[in-house]
């Protein structure tokens, strides 16, 4: 079922997410669902804060190299935890909670991390690259923090100056 996408700045966004106890169908569903909004919206990675579920879960689905999304590359983390940090990477990321808005920020080239998948079996296991960027800034959403919070002073207030306007001109 596709679900709303919360966008900034509603403050459901800003909630800590909670850690995950149960591996049921619940979980399944939501996850389900989070894949088919994300794939709506041609994003590559949804938390489930971003459609008001404050959980510990997120996916990531990175297009190959052929450029497709396919769903055997799909990778749900459930209660992640960033382990290991290293180097430093810059990148123009976007999200689907602050649509149509791209700009640089900077986060660590390699990361190991722990997750479970959705029926419960734990993963350690490191990434790199583009998959390493993603992974943090969804993680960031588990912990109520947008990449818009990473933005030096100067860029923030004009984004913020942009943004008031682009929501004014919606209404
Ligand atoms: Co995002």
């Amino acid at each position: 079922m596709l679900r709303d996408i919360i966008t900034y700045p509603h403050k459901i966004l800003k909630e800590k997410s909670k850690e995950i106890t149960l591996f049921d169908n619940e979980l399944h569903t939501l996850l389900d669902d989070m894949y088919e909004t994300m794939m709506h919206k041609s994003g590559i990675g949804l938390a489930a804060i971003q459609i008001a579920v404050p959980l510990n879960t997120l996916i990531i689905n990175l297009p190959n190299k052929d450029d497709k999304q396919e769903k055997e590359d799909l990778v749900e983390v459930i209660n992640p935890t960033i382990l290991e940090m290293d180097g430093s990477t810059l990148y123009t990321e976007g999200c689907l909670s602050v649509p149509e808005y791209y700009e640089d920020v900077q986060r660590a080239e390699r990361i190991k991390v722990s997750y479970f998948d959705r029926h419960g079996n734990e993963i350690i296991t490191e990434y790199d690259g583009l998959m390493a960027i993603a992974f943090q800034h969804e993680c960031d959403h588990l912990k109520g923090e947008l990449f818009i919070e990473k933005l030096s002073y100067l860029k923030r207030k004009k984004f913020e100056k942009e943004w008031k306007k682009k929501i004014k001109g919606k209404k």
